[in-house]
């Protein structure tokens, strides 16, 4: 890796900045055979909205690879590769059957799992469809989301079912996905960058306007059995307000509610989302996954303020959004050198070890999928009444630390946050 870029010591000095470090290619590039391409393969990914599906077949981009999605006329779905293993054709082009999917070209037909059933114009005594087979990967669906598992096929995990996916009094339903133009994991850091709420989200104008910037809590970051959480950790008067947001290995985030901080609860809110950003490829990601709404509301529709980059530019300029703050983090990929991560990067310091320690793991055959279904997820808000304030600012944010570091450790320890 190149030398990392240093801070300047001089006004008008930027002609000494010359050299253009790499990206950091082990934990940024997703294609097949990389180190981290090959890590994420070994979880189940969501590729597309079951309802995508219809009567047309469906291209897809995933970690570099060309694919096609469908589900035939028995309501098998396939995802293949792309082209043709005849002459190259694209399949988007293809014909769904009753059993599979047909090439436009000179016709040969390929079942879901990659079989080859049809050859038309070869001679009948042909054996090509008895001995050969179109790639195909195994797919599995969960409440309207298609997910693959596109990793080594001895290897392939249990379905994960996490245990926010059902949660009493609440609907789960599929999100569409939105399109970041950069890599995975700055779009991915963010899930464990809580001090950007205070900043970004509090600009005039924005989703999250407060202009007391004072509420700004204690920000911490702890280690669970499936990933890290994130724990933010506010005071008003005798209330304290820990907010615990989820990163799963290797690239899932659930946050609590972030709005009305101090409402009137001793409930414990669930996440509202569960979602994964998975590569298109090294400088496109798809964020894809589940919204959750209490049973009788309505369910949140479309992107969300500053999702994706449908406002104009010149809006975006004046309020922009997490989109905007990611995606340019140098042109969509990130390069680490360029950096000076201060303390509030504890977080995304962390993240990133905790994913190269997977992809070294791996590397070596030892990575580990998540723990038995349903997998504890530990991410939740509360609001605890009664606690007075310690005598002194400093002692105070060490007893809201305290408080913060208790939460998490009781969750771990019971298995899921407590009522
Ligand atoms: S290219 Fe697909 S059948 Fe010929
Ligand atoms: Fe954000």
């Amino acid at each position: 890796m190149s030398q990392r870029a240093p801070f300047l010591h001089a006004g008008y000095a930027a002609y000494h900045h010359r050299e253009r470090p790499a990206e950091d290619a082990e934990l940024a590039h997703v294609g097949p055979g990389t180190p981290c391409g090959e890590y994420l393969r070994r979880f189940w990914q969501p590729v597309v909205l079951l309802d995508e599906l219809c009567d047309l077949p469906r291209r897809l981009r995933i970690m570099g690879e060309d694919l096609v999605a469908f589900r035939d006329k028995r309501g098998a779905i396939g995802l293949l590769e792309l082209h043709c293993p005849h002459r190259g054709t694209s399949l988007e082009f293809g014909l769904i059957s009753e059993s599979g999917i047909r090439c436009c070209y000179h016709g040969w037909l390929f079942d879901v799992d990659g079989t080859i059933l049809e050859t038309p114009g070869e001679p009948p005594d042909s054996t090509l469809k008895g001995r050969l087979f179109h790639g195909a990967y195994p797919v599995h669906e969960h409440r309207g989301l298609v997910f693959a598992y596109m990793g080594p096929p001895d290897k392939q995990p249990e379905f994960p079912i996490f245990d926010t996916f059902d949660l009493p009094g609440h609907r789960l339903m599929a999100r569409s996905p939105t399109l970041w133009e950069c890599n995975w994991l700055q779009v991915k850091e963010n899930s464990m960058d809580p001090a950007h709420l205070a900043f970004l989200h509090t600009l005039p104008g924005s989703d999250g306007f407060t202009q007391d910037l004072k509420a700004l809590g204690e920000w911490d970051w702890m280690e669970t059995p499936i990933g890290m959480v994130y724990i933010d950790t506010r005071r008003q008067g005798n209330q304290v307000w820990v907010r615990v947001a989820d990163f799963i290995l290797p690239n899932i985030h659930q946050f609590p509610p972030n709005a009305d901080p101090m409402a009137q609860r001793n409930s414990i809110n669930r996440p509202q989302a569960t979602t994964w950003a998975v590569p298109i490829d090294d400088t496109q990601t798809m964020q894809i996954g589940y919204y959750r709404a209490p049973e009788g509301k309505e369910m949140r529709r479309g992107a969300g303020f500053g999702q994706d980059a449908s406002r104009s530019y010149e809006e975006r300029q004046r309020v922009p959004g997490d989109y905007d703050a990611q995606v340019s983090i140098h042109n969509g990929m990130a390069r680490h050198a360029l950096e000076h991560l201060a303390a509030t990067d504890r977080g995304v310091i962390m993240m990133r070890n905790m994913i190269r320690r997977g992809i070294r793991a791996a590397g070596n055959g030892e990575v580990s999928t998540h723990n038995r279904n349903p997998v504890s997820t530990f991410g939740h808000d509360r609001v605890i009444s009664g606690i007075a304030p310690a005598a002194s600012p400093e002692e105070d944010r060490q007893l809201l630390r305290e408080i913060a570091r208790k939460v998490v450790t009781e969750a771990i320890r019971n298995g899921h946050p407590a009522a």
